[in-house]
């Protein structure tokens, strides 16, 4: 896997300074935002390795991340998570051990964990009550951040529980919005929400035109160079799904027909488990080996059968562990 840092910003004293890491292997950007005055430094949205095929979890993406951190003299107060996602584990709890800081998520994540707790048959017990994160954000939350403020906005819609960042003109958006030309982000996942999403953003729309929206994924369509930030008023202009001329109605039947057509993604199962425990891995339950469980037939498309019915457990020597 290959990263590349890119820095997008000098430092006005309003303005934090962002530094974007591009995760190539599930087309995440990871952010270090800077109050520059202060040295204080939050990271949006880390990423922990994964290698489907051996299950082998490593570490090179958060390592840069954190080498650039201490390279230079940064000290992490925040790290934060816009929503859980489902296309890549996070590297919050790893970093938090490495760097300190504070591991921040949406107040209604809290949710997600029982939903995800359900698909999962609470394989290993997962505590439901948001105690693996050290802050859960209401909507309009603000958390002091060196010379600037972190204001958070609940933005439901692609998640029931996601929440977007604003610091100084710098917007942190999440799955809310992807770039200009590559629209919104599905709404099927459970408690996603199309008409939600939309109401989401048109609150996004009211922030001022410079506003500097970063976004969580770029796909690259077409096979473009990569990009991360626009301002609000492209989007509002002409963002590709949604914008000042797109009403609720169609942006709903639009963004429902294109999710219609969507599979899985192919982290899902991993992410989801590891992220609603803020990047801490579940334990086998008798040898407290770090595991990933895989239930089956749980996610899918329509059709999908019941894995009980396709092998009834009369007819089988099931091995319990109690
Ligand atoms: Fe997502």
């Amino acid at each position: 896997m290959t990263e590349s840092s890119h820095r997008v910003s000098e430092t006005p004293t309003t303005t934090p300074e962002v530094a974007a890491f591009f995760d190539v292997a599930t087309s995440t950007l990871t952010y270090v935002v800077t109050s520059p005055e202060t040295k204080r430094c939050a990271i949006i949205d880390p990423v922990l390795d994964y290698d489907e095929s051996s299950a082998a979890v490593s570490t090179e993406s958060a390592d840069t991340v954190a080498r650039y951190v201490l390279e230079n003299d940064l000290r992490v107060d925040y790290i934060l998570e816009t929503h859980v996602h489902a296309d890549h584990l996070s590297a919050a709890h790893y970093l938090r051990q490495h760097l300190g800081g504070l591991i921040g998520i949406g107040a209604e994540t809290v949710g997600v964990q029982s939903a995800v707790a359900a698909i999962y048959s609470d394989a290993t017990p997962l505590a439901r009550d948001g105690s693996h994160f050290d802050v859960l954000l209401e909507d309009e939350r603000s958390l002091a951040f060196g010379s600037l403020h972190i204001r958070t906005l609940h933005v439901p819609g692609h998640t029931p529980a996601c929440v977007a960042y604003l610091i100084g003109d710098a917007l942190f958006a999440g799955d809310t919005l992807f770039m200009p030309d590559s629209g919104t982000a599905r709404c099927d996942f459970p408690g996603g929400d199309a008409r939600s999403l939309y109401r989401s953003i048109q609150r996004l729309f009211r922030l001022p035109d410079a506003t500097r929206v970063f976004v969580c994924h770029d796909y690259q369509p077409n096979g473009r160079s990569l990009q991360y930030v626009a301002p609000i008023k492209t989007h509002r202009d002409r963002n590709i799904h949604v914008n000042r001329t797109v009403s609720e109605v169609s942006f709903v039947a639009m963004r429902s027909q294109r999710d219609a057509g969507l599979g899985t993604p192919k982290l899902m199962l991993p992410s989801l488990q590891v992220n609603v425990r803020g990047g801490t891995l579940p334990r086998h339950p008798t040898t407290g080996e770090p595991f990933l469980y895989l239930p089956l037939n749980k996610l899918g498309a329509a059709g999908t059968r019941n894995i009980e019915d396709i092998f009834p457990r009369q007819n089988e020597n099931v091995d319990f562990i109690d």
